[in-house]
């Protein structure tokens, strides 16, 4: 096991390449599946999730290779149809294989993807709409045994949330089936979109991705495509938030400003100087951020909820009292319990947190709970006084490329170390 362990206080500065999306990259390597000719992805990011994408397909019976951040995917002998528990409980998102499943072969069988660190993570807007495709599922024993006796059959759907797994599932069953589609309160998301190139490249006909109605007409085959993946929005926040809360000066290449219009405005709003520069934006921090009076997660393109965190991170050591919404996930705020012990005042009913911000966060032990609390933890860690031992670090390695790397080229003192090491040189208790 190994922690990441950061001495604070240092400014970060200088230039960091942002990394492909994640989940941009995860639904269009499970769209490859649907493709009959080989596919090649670009902008690939190397992330544990991507790897578990990769087993999948390739359990799935597709051949894929990965050279550097290009990744390739032949689907064309592929007649598996069951992606097995112990691969859908490493990726709770595998979800969005189901579609392309159906899509490709009519038939499906995937243990539910259950529950995970933010909470219960329902798939039933999913498979309302599958239903609606004509797909029967039967749950038996965690489960789904998904087929479709008469084929899959276009059909309208009215999405009571703009859920982003279930616009991307109904996209992949829909692209093959016999007619039209049109998903109403589609979600919006740059991802939905890039997802929607990738597949018109290889044949597809879907309209209407960034707007709330998504028509999908669908088509006999798909042939191969080429497609670079667009940036990680959330991993652009995420620096935003080390350069921000260490009073730095950081230039953020590969990013699309357009994508992170609600995440600068948040940043502004902390009196951080936000310009473009080049093919790239620079965030300049004031020698101490400014609190945000109310702030709120909604659906894209509002302030997106896996930016949350790492602005909480922010918000602790901001002048005056901060409050957060978080509008999407149940349970969100597991991380905030590891934040206190570095000093954070912050104050949790239900969705609601109230963050009174300190003028100095002080390092100590703690342990990600989840992805996005992971990096917030670091962020964190990057702002305290003294050493911060962070535990669990696997989480990080889902969403972020070399994230100690990176920041570490940017002036942080951040590295990984076994933990027996790192605990004993920290000479503190136990998480
Ligand atoms: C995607 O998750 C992202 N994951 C999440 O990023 C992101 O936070 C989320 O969208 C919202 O933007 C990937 O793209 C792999 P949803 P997804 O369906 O598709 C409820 C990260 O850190 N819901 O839009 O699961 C659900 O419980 C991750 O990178 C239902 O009730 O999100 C949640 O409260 C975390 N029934 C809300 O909707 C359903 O059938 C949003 O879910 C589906 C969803």
């Amino acid at each position: 096991m190994t922690d990441l362990v950061v001495e604070g206080g240092k400014r970060l500065h200088g230039t960091v390449a942002v990394q492909g999306a994640k989940n941009s990259v995860l639904p269009i390597l499970a769209a490859t599946f649907l493709c009959d000719k080989p596919c090649v992805i670009h902008n690939c990011p190397e992330l544990s999730d991507v790897e578990t994408c990769l087993r999948i397909l390739a359990h799935l019976g597709c051949s894929c290779f990965r050279e550097g951040d290009t990744v390739g995917v032949d689907a064309s002998g592929a007649e598996h149809y069951e992606i097995p528990e112990k691969l859908m409980r490493e990726m709770r998102s595998s979800v969005v294989f189901l579609g392309a499943i159906l899509g490709k072969l009519g038939r499906a069988v995937i243990s539910s993807p259950g529950g995970c660190e933010l909470g219960p993570r329902p798939i039933d807007l999913h498979l309302d709409a599958l239903k609606k495709m004509g797909v029967e599922i039967e749950e038996d024993h965690g489960y789904l045994y998904c087929t479709a006796p008469n084929g899959l059959k276009g059909n309208t759907v009215s999405l009571s949330f703009p859920s982003v797994g279930a616009t991307e599932n109904i996209m992949l069953t829909a692209t093959l089936a016999d007619g039209k589609t049109v998903i109403h309160n589609a979600a919006k998301e740059p991802e939905i979109s890039d997802l929607a190139d990738f597949l018109n490249k290889a044949g597809a006909r879907i309209y209407g991705c960034g707007s709330d109605t998504v028509e999908i007409y669908g088509v006999p085959r798909l042939h191969g495509a080429e497609h670079a993946v667009i940036s990680d929005r959330i991993v652009a926040a995420t620096y935003m938030a080390a350069a921000a809360v260490t009073g730095g000066d950081v230039l953020l290449e590969h990013v699309m400003p357009p994508h992170l219009i609600a995440v600068c405005a948040a940043f502004s709003d902390m009196g951080c100087k936000i310009t473009p520069d080049g093919k790239g934006l620079r965030l300049t921090a004031p020698t101490r951020l400014q609190r945000i009076p109310t702030l709120r997660s909604l659906a894209y393109p509002a302030f997106p909820t896996d930016a949350g965190p790492v602005i909480m991170s922010c918000l602790s050591v901001a002048k005056g009292t901060s409050c957060f919404v978080e509008n999407i996930f149940q349970n969100r705020y597991r991380y905030i319990d590891e934040l206190k012990r570095l000093g954070a005042k912050i104050k949790v009913e239900d969705r609601v947190a109230i963050v009174e911000g300190v003028s100095r966060l002080s390092g100590a032990c703690c342990e990600c709970t989840d992805l996005r609390g992971g990096a917030a933890l670091v962020i964190a860690g990057l702002a305290a006084e003294g050493q911060t031992v962070i535990g669990k670090t696997e989480h990080i390695c889902r969403g972020y490329e070399k994230f100690e790397k990176y920041l570490a080229r940017l002036g942080a003192d951040i590295s990984l170390k076994d933990q027996e090491e790192s605990r004993e040189n920290s000479g503190k208790a136990d998480g």
